[in-house]
């Protein structure tokens, strides 16, 4: 299972990337919005700084709506750096694009998935990730776990490529529970990662390990 970090901080995804097992990063408009970074060109310098800080993929959502202008985003997108993921949301004319982007070699990642439809359209157009936001799913009382066990029954039933991205991951059991079903990738906050560390036992157990280490010499 990939771990990816859901921020656009760079001192949390350098913390992650120090721990060793950091795979990637996912952003989103509102993660961009909250460290402050506004404006296109700042936009894409603070994609290109992730870049350098994480060894593995980078998603970077587009904001157009438009065929046309999903297009033309995604591969400015592209170019920025070989480790870009092109971001699309689940919309009519972001499946065609999707479809455009795998025929051409870019590498996309379809956001805002709610449903096992929706996950199915994606790998069918060829999105090298899906993205289901479980904790949104939480949040209105659905059980968003259950749908990434759908997906995952779909396409290992048909042998789908695309890669189930754990998105809206809220908490550490989120982590555990989608490697349980066979996430392939999951994306959360730092503390989702660092909260798998945590056991009382482990505590006390290296409390006493050091004690009795102190009291032989
Ligand atoms: C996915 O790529 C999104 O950036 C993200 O996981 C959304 O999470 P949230 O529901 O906690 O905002």
């Amino acid at each position: 299972m990939k771990f990816f970090i859901d921020t656009a901080n760079l001192d949390q995804i350098k913390e992650a990337q120090d721990l060793g097992v950091l795979d990637g990063v996912t952003t989103n408009p509102s993660l961009m919005a909250k460290e402050g970074i506004t404006g296109a060109e700042n936009i894409k310098n603070h994609y290109v700084k992730i870049c350098e800080i994480v060894d593995g993929d980078v998603s970077a959502e587009v904001i157009s709506t438009d065929y046309e202008g999903i297009i033309k985003e995604g591969e400015e997108l592209a170019k920025l750096h070989d480790q870009i993921i092109v971001k699309v949301p689940m919309i009519k004319d972001g499946v065609k694009a999707i479809k455009y982007f795998s025929d051409n070699g870019i590498k996309t990642n379809c956001t805002l998935v709610f449903s096992a439809g929706q996950a199915l359209l994606a790998a069918k157009a060829g999105a090298t990730y899906v993205s289901p936001f479980i904790g949104r799913l939480d949040d209105i009382s659905t059980d968003g776990l259950n749908l990434i066990a759908e997906i995952r029954l779909i396409y290992d039933n048909y042998g789908f490529d695309t890669q189930i991205l754990a998105a809206s991951v809220r908490h550490t059991m989120h982590v555990i529970d989608c490697a349980k079903i066979g996430a392939d990738v999951m994306t959360g906050p730092l503390s989702s990662i660092e909260g798998l560390l945590k056991h009382p036992l482990t505590d006390i157990g290296l409390e006493k390990f050091l004690a009795d280490f102190k009291k032989g010499n």
